[in-house]
C-alpha cells in the first residue's frame, strides 16, 4: 500500500468542495448572488500556502457546486493587508461610485494597516468598487472611511435594513478582544453613524471574529421573523479552537436583543454545552452567509480549518478547503429557536459516478462489520438508526479494514462522536487527532444521519440538521471502506443510501 504523503501532487484535493488551485486560503469573504453567479471571495495568500499577504481570492459558480478560480481581487499593498468583510451591491448608486449606467458593486473590508502607514498598527474598514460584476475592483481614494483607533476592530458585514425603522445600511463588525459585535448606520457607505453593540455574551474563549446578522422566519412563517446573530471565535470552540456560534433574538434597527443569552452556570465547565453553536466540529470558521440570494434562502459558507493546526496540514500545493454551502432555517423547538442546516439542495442533483448502494433495515451485532459494494471516496451516507442496547453505534468511513473516521451515537450520554484519531494522518499537529462530540436527541427513537465524505473531510449533519459536525481527515487514498459497527451490544440500522460520486 503507497502511503499518501504530503508531498504526493495535489494530496487530498476535494472533489465536492472548492480549495484554490495552489495557495493558502482562510475566511470566506463578499458571498454574494449578482448578475446570475455566485460570488465566493476569500482570505487568500497569492504568494504562498500558509497564511500572510492577506488579499482576497475570488471564485464564481453558476450552481454552488462547481467554482471557477479568478485572478486575485483585491491585493495586499506595502500599506495595507487586506482582512475580511463582504459586499452590497449599491443598487440605487447610494455611494456615488456607479456611473449613470452601472450601479456598482461595494466591497467593505478590514484594512490591516502595515509599518509603512501613517495608520500602522489600526485595524479600520474601506471600500473598494466594481463597475464590472466583481471581477476587478478599484480602491476608494477616501479610505479608510471607518475607524475606532482600534487595533482589534475588524470584519465588516453590511446589509441592507429595511424596516420600521427606515431603510439603510447596517454594518455589523466587531471589537474582538472585547467580545463586542458593534453595529453602524449608514446611508453611503462612506459615513457612519454607531448604532449600538452587544456582548461579551455566552462564549467568550479567545477573540471573536467574523460575525453576520440576518433576520429568519420561524418555521417558514414570515410573519414570525427572528434575528440571528453568528459570531465565530478562536480559539473557545466546544471541542477545542475555532468555531462558531449563534444568537437568537431581535433587531429593531437599532440593537440587537438576543434571547439565547445564557447567564446562569458562568464556572460551570460544561458550559459551552449549553449555547448553540453553528457547528461542533473542529473544522468550520468564519462561518458568513450570501447577499441577494433568490427566493429568501439564507446560504452560508464556512472555511473548513482551524486556527490550532491551519499552517499545518498536509495538502499540497493549496491548503485549506471551503466548507459545502449550506441552507439555513430557523426552527421552533421545545428546547428554543434552533438553526437547521442542510447542505444546499444544488448537490443532490450531483450526478453519481456508480450506482448507489442501498441497505434495508437489519440488525447491527456487536462488533465491526464491512459494508460489501460501499467502499467510496467522496459519498453522501444517508442513514437511520434505532437504539438497542449497544453503548454506541454509527458508521466507520474511509477506512482501510482496520481504522478509520468512527461516527457514532452514545444514547445514553445523549451524544455523537466524531472520532478522528485513527483516521489517517494525525501526526502533522498535536492538537490534531481528537475524538470530538456534541449532544444529540433522538427523533421518536430513531437518529437520522446524513454525512457528506470527501477527500479530505467528513461533514456530519445529525437530528433533522440541528446538530452538525466537520472535521478534516487525511486517510490513505486506498482507505475506502464502509462499515457499521455497534459496542457494547447491538443496535437496529432501520435504512442506508449511500450516494457514490467518485
Ligand atoms: C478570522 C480572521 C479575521 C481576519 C482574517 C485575517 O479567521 O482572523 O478576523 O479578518 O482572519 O486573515
Amino acid at each position: 500500500m503507497t502511503a499518501v504523503t504530503a508531498t504526493t501532487p495535489d494530496a487530498f484535493r476535494p472533489a465536492l468542495h472548492y480549495a484554490a488551485r495552489s495557495t493558502w486560503l482562510n475566511d470566506p469573504n463578499g458571498l454574494i448572488f449578482h448578475e446570475g453567479v455566485y460570488h465566493l471571495y476569500y482570505q487568500n495568500n497569492p504568494e504562498g500556502n500558509v497564511w500572510g499577504n492577506m488579499s482576497w481570492g475570488h471564485a464564481t459558480s453558476p450552481d454552488l457546486v462547481t467554482w471557477t478560480e479568478h485572478p486575485v481581487a483585491i491585493a495586499c499593498d506595502e500599506l495595507e493587508d487586506i482582512f475580511s468583510g463582504s459586499i452590497v451591491f449599491d443598487r440605487h448608486n447610494t455611494s456615488g461610485f456607479g456611473t449613470e449606467f452601472k450601479a456598482p458593486l461595494v466591497a467593505v473590508y478590514t484594512s490591516a494597516y502595515k509599518q509603512a502607514s501613517e495608520h500602522h498598527g489600526v485595524q479600520a474598514q474601506s471600500l473598494a468598487y466594481s463597475l464590472d460584476g466583481g471581477y476587478t475592483w478599484t480602491k476608494h481614494a477616501g479610505n479608510p472611511v471607518l475607524s475606532r483607533g482600534s487595533s482589534e476592530f475588524r470584519d465588516p458585514k453590511v446589509f441592507r435594513y429595511e424596516g420600521d425603522a427606515g431603510s439603510y445600511w447596517v454594518m455589523v463588525a466587531v471589537e474582538a478582544q472585547d467580545f463586542e459585535a458593534v453595529f453602524y448606520k449608514s446611508e453611503d457607505l462612506k459615513s457612519w453613524e454607531l448604532l449600538s453593540s452587544f456582548g461579551p455574551a455566552n462564549a467568550t474563549g479567545g477573540v471573536w471574529e467574523c460575525p453576520d446578522l440576518f433576520p429568519l422566519a420561524v418555521d417558514g412563517d414570515p410573519g414570525n421573523l427572528k434575528w440571528v446573530l453568528t459570531v465565530n471565535l478562536n480559539p473557545g470552540g466546544p471541542n477545542g479552537g475555532s468555531a462558531g456560534q449563534y444568537f437568537v433574538g431581535d433587531f429593531d434597527g437599532t440593537t440587537f436583543t438576543s434571547a439565547t443569552t445564557v447567564t446562569k452556570g458562568l464556572q460551570d465547565p460544561d458550559r459551552l454545552g449549553h449555547y448553540q453553536w453553528l457547528d461542533w466540529g473542529r473544522d468550520y470558521y468564519a462561518a458568513v452567509s450570501f447577499s441577494d440570494v433568490p427566493d429568501g434562502r439564507r446560504l452560508m459558507i464556512a472555511w473548513m480549518n482551524n486556527w490550532q493546526y491551519a499552517n499545518n496540514i498536509p495538502t499540497t500545493p493549496w491548503r485549506s478547503p471551503m466548507s459545502l454551502v449550506r441552507d439555513v432555517s430557523l426552527k421552533g423547538t421545545d428546547g428554543g429557536w434552533r438553526l437547521v442546516q442542510q447542505v444546499a439542495r444544488e448537490f443532490t442533483s450531483v450526478p453519481a459516478g456508480t450506482p448507489p448502494f442501498m441497505a434495508g433495515a437489519g440488525e447491527i451485532s456487536e462488533g465491526t462489520h464491512l459494508l460489501d459494494g460501499a467502499a467510496g471516496s467522496v459519498q453522501r451516507i444517508e442513514a437511520t438508526f434505532m437504539p438497542g442496547t449497544a453503548e454506541e453505534f454509527g458508521l466507520i468511513v474511509r477506512g482501510n479494514g482496520t481504522h478509520g473516521t468512527r461516527i457514532g451515537i452514545r444514547p445514553a450520554e445523549g451524544r455523537i462522536v466524531v472520532d478522528r484519531r485513527e483516521s489517517g494522518q494525525t501526526d502533522f499537529h498535536e492538537t490534531f487527532a481528537s475524538i470530538d462530540t456534541a449532544p444529540i436527541e433522538p427523533a421518536g427513537n430513531s437518529y437520522d444521519l446524513t454525512v457528506y465524505v470527501d477527500q479530505c473531510s467528513v461533514e456530519v449533519f445529525a437530528q433533522g440538521g440541528q446538530v452538525t459536525l466537520s472535521e478534516l481527515i487525511f486517510p490513505a487514498s486506498t482507505s475506502t471502506d464502509v462499515s457499521l459497527y455497534a459496542a457494547g451490544g447491538t443496535a437496529t440500522i432501520n435504512s442506508l443510501n449511500i450516494t457514490q460520486y467518485a
